[in-house]
């Protein structure tokens, strides 16, 4: 397999084939992920191997506020008491045939590149994202993601902890 690299979503990227086992998350990279980034819903980004269309994995990014229900966690009482800006991951799915060989983990580490970026700019305390199935949650509590536990579904990943574990400290 060739390097593979990540990519705007563009007209000549192939979906057509595209099958990660939840038809929904087809759908939408089949036939809504364009219409929703011209409408500015979404940026979504392909994994795709240099120099070739097939999509074999996307992610879908969007601004997102959570409002904390119940700031019931240490952590929450030292936040401010507003909702918390985030980078939310709106859709995330690697194709089948290509699950297993870290595309999922490339697009999740590009979320976080563009999450520190735009923190430079504006306000994003975080990426945040809902896991659709007890599978998925297992896999981004396997990625570092921390439950928001006013939400059970929902996880999230601190802008801060990201920069840290990139730069740990002697
Ligand atoms: C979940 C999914 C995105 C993982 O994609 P992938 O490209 O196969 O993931 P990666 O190869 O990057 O896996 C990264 C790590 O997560 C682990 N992992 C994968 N699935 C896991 C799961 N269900 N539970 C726990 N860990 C999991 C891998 O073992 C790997 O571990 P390692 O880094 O220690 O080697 C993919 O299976 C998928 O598209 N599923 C269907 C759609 C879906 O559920 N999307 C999430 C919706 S919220």
């Amino acid at each position: 397999m060739a390097e593979v690299v990540i990519e705007p979503l563009e007209k000549r990227h192939d979906r057509k084939s595209f099958r990660c086992g939840k038809p929904e998350l087809d759908n939408y990279i089949q036939a809504l992920a364009r219409q929703h980034q011209d409408k500015g819903f979404a940026r979504v980004y392909v994994a795709v191997e240099q120099g070739q269309n097939q999509v074999l994995g996307y992610i879908a990014l969007a601004m997102g506020n959570v409002v904390l229900q119940d700031a019931d966690e240490a952590v929450f009482a030292r936040l401010p008491k507003h909702p918390m800006p985030v980078l939310h991951v709106a859709r995330l799915a690697t194709d089948e045939r290509f699950a297993g060989k870290g595309i999922a983990s490339l697009l999740l580490t590009h979320a976080a590149d563009i999450a520190i970026e735009a923190s430079v700019s504006i306000g994003v305390h975080a990426l945040e994202l809902i896991a659709m199935d007890d599978e998925a949650y297992k896999f981004y509590l396997h990625k570092g993601f921390l439950p928001l536990k006013s939400d059970n579904m929902r996880l999230y990943a601190p802008v801060q902890t990201i920069i840290e574990a990139r730069n740990p400290r002697d």
